[in-house]
C-alpha cells in the first residue's frame, strides 16, 4: 500500500472490540471513554504491572475484562478489531509496531512517538500494514474551537496566530526532571491546533526556552517559538509552567490577527470575532469533546475509510514542529523542518525494522511521503 490508504472494517451492527495498552493516569480515562462510547467495547487491558491494570478496571466497574502483560499474548487471547495505546512515550513505538505487524489498526495517545525517527518509522510500518494508525490529539475536538476555526475562514489572509500559555501546576514526576517539560508535553497541543486553525504546514523555527529563577522544574519550564508557516503566516507560542496568577485556560489564550478582523479565543468559552466577515459562519461540531472525540473519529473512519484528523503522515507534522523548536532552543538558531525530517529520516532507515524497512526506502522524499 502506499501513502495514507487502510484497511477499513465492516460494520456489522456490533461495537469495535477495543484492546488499551496502558494503565496509567490517562490509560483510565481511555478506559472510561470506550466503556462510554456505544461504538466500542472493551477487550482487554494490558499493562507491565499487571496489579494497576486490575485496579483500574475496578475503579471503571469492568473486573471482568480480562488482563496481560503483553499485547501479543492478550491479543491472541480476546481477538480486538483495534488497539489504543496509551503507554508512556518511550513505549509508543514498541507497542504501536506489535500491533500494526498483528494486522490490528492503532489509536495512539499523542505524543505520535518519543523521537521523529521513531514517528517515521511508524509511519513507514502503518503504509506496510495496510492498517490505520492515528494519533489522538484530543484538544482539537473542543466545540468552540470548532467554532473559531470556521469564523476565522472569514477573514481573509491571516497575518499571524498567537497562543499565550500560563500555568504553575506541581506535578512532580517526570515533568519536573525533563529537559524541555513545556515544549515536548504541554506545546503539542497548542502546535497541532495552530496547524489545524492556519490549515497550513510549519516551515521554519526560531524558539527560546529558559527557566525563571523561581522555577520548580528542573529543565525549561517556559518558551517563546516563532513559527513561519507555509502560508506566510506566522505563529506565535509563548508559555511558562511555572507561572502563578492569571493563569491562562489549559488550551491557553489565541488571538488571530487576519486581514479582514481578528478573532481570539480563551480556550473555553465562544471565540470572539471582530471584523467584517466571518460572523454568521455555521461551525460544524466534533462527534464528541476531548477523547470521546477521537475515538468517535477513529471508529468513522474505520467504518467508512475516511482519513481521519489526526492519521499519521499528518500528524508527523506536528512532533516535527516540537523537535524544531527544541532544537532551536538548543542551538540558538533558525531550524528548517524539512532539514529535521530528511535527518530523521535517514535515522529512520538506519534502525528500520523488517516491517517498516520497504516502505521508507521507497520513499522519493520524506516531505512528498507525508503529503
Ligand atoms: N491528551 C492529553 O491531554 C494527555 C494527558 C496526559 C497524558 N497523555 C499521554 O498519554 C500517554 C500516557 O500518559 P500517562 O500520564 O497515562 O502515563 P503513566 O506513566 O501514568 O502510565 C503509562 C502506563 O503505561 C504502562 N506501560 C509502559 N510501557 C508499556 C508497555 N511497553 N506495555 C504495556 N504497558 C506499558 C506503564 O506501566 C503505565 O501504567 C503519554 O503518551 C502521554 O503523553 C495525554
Amino acid at each position: 500500500m502506499t501513502g495514507p490508504g487502510f484497511a477499513t472494517l465492516a460494520d456489522d451492527g456490533e461495537p469495535l472490540r477495543v484492546l488499551v495498552v496502558g494503565a496509567g493516569g490517562m490509560g483510565r480515562a481511555w478506559l472510561g471513554a470506550v466503556r462510554d462510547s456505544p461504538d466500542t467495547t472493551l477487550v482487554g487491558l494490558v499493562d507491565l504491572a499487571p496489579d494497576r491494570a486490575t485496579a483500574a478496571l475496578a475503579e471503571a466497574g469492568l473486573a471482568d475484562v480480562p488482563v496481560g502483560t503483553e499485547l501479543a499474548e492478550l491479543a491472541r487471547r480476546t481477538e480486538p478489531d483495534a488497539v489504543i495505546d496509551v503507554t508512556v512515550p518511550e513505549a509508543h513505538l514498541p507497542v504501536t509496531l506489535t500491533a500494526l505487524s498483528l494486522g490490528l489498526p492503532v489509536l495512539g495517545e499523542k505524543p505520535l512517538a518519543g523521537t521523529l525517527p521513531e514517528a517515521l518509522r511508524l509511519t513507514a510500518a502503518a503504509e506496510a500494514s495496510g492498517r490505520l494508525f492515528m494519533v489522538s490529539q484530543s484538544r482539537r475536538y473542543h466545540p468552540q474551537l470548532y467554532a473559531l476555526r470556521a469564523r476565522a475562514r472569514g477573514l481573509g489572509r491571516i497575518g499571524v496566530l498567537s497562543t499565550e500559555f500560563f500555568r504553575a501546576p506541581r506535578f512532580g514526576g517526570f515533568r519536573e526532571t525533563m529537559a524541555q517539560p513545556l515544549l515536548v508535553d504541554m506545546a503539542i497541543h497548542a502546535f497541532d491546533t495552530a496547524r489545524w486553525l492556519l490549515d497550513a504546514e510549519p516551515v521554519a523555527v526560531h524558539c527560546a526556552s529558559y527557566n525563571p529563577p523561581w522555577s520548580w522544574y528542573e529543565g525549561d519550564a517556559a518558551a517563546t517559538a516563532v513559527f513561519e508557516m507555509a502560508n506566510g503566516a506566522r505563529y506565535v507560542y509563548t508559555g511558562s509552567w511555572c507561572a502563578p496568577g492569571a493563569e491562562t485556560s489549559w488550551n491557553g489564550s489565541w488571538r488571530l490577527s487576519a486581514e479582514h478582523g481578528s478573532a481570539s479565543w480563551d480556550g473555553s468559552g465562544p471565540p470572539e470575532i471582530e471584523g467584517a466577515a466571518g460572523r454568521d459562519t455555521e461551525a460544524e461540531g466534533p462527534g464528541g469533546k476531548g477523547i470521546a472525540g477521537s475515538l468517535a473519529e477513529f471508529v468513522h473512519a474505520l467504518r467508512t475509510g475516511q482519513r481521519p484528523m489526526g492519521e499519521v503522515h499528518d500528524n508527523v507534522w506536528t512532533l516535527a514542529m516540537v523537535f524544531a523548536a527544541v532544537e532551536s532552543a538548543t542551538t540558538d538558531r533558525r531550524v528548517r523542518i524539512v532539514d529535521l525530517l530528511e535527518a530523521a529520516h535517514r535515522e529512520a532507515s538506519a534502525d528500520a525494522g523488517e516491517l517498516e524497512r520497504e516502505r521508507l526506502a521507497a520513499w522519493p522524499s520524506v516531505v512528498a511521503a507525508l503529503g
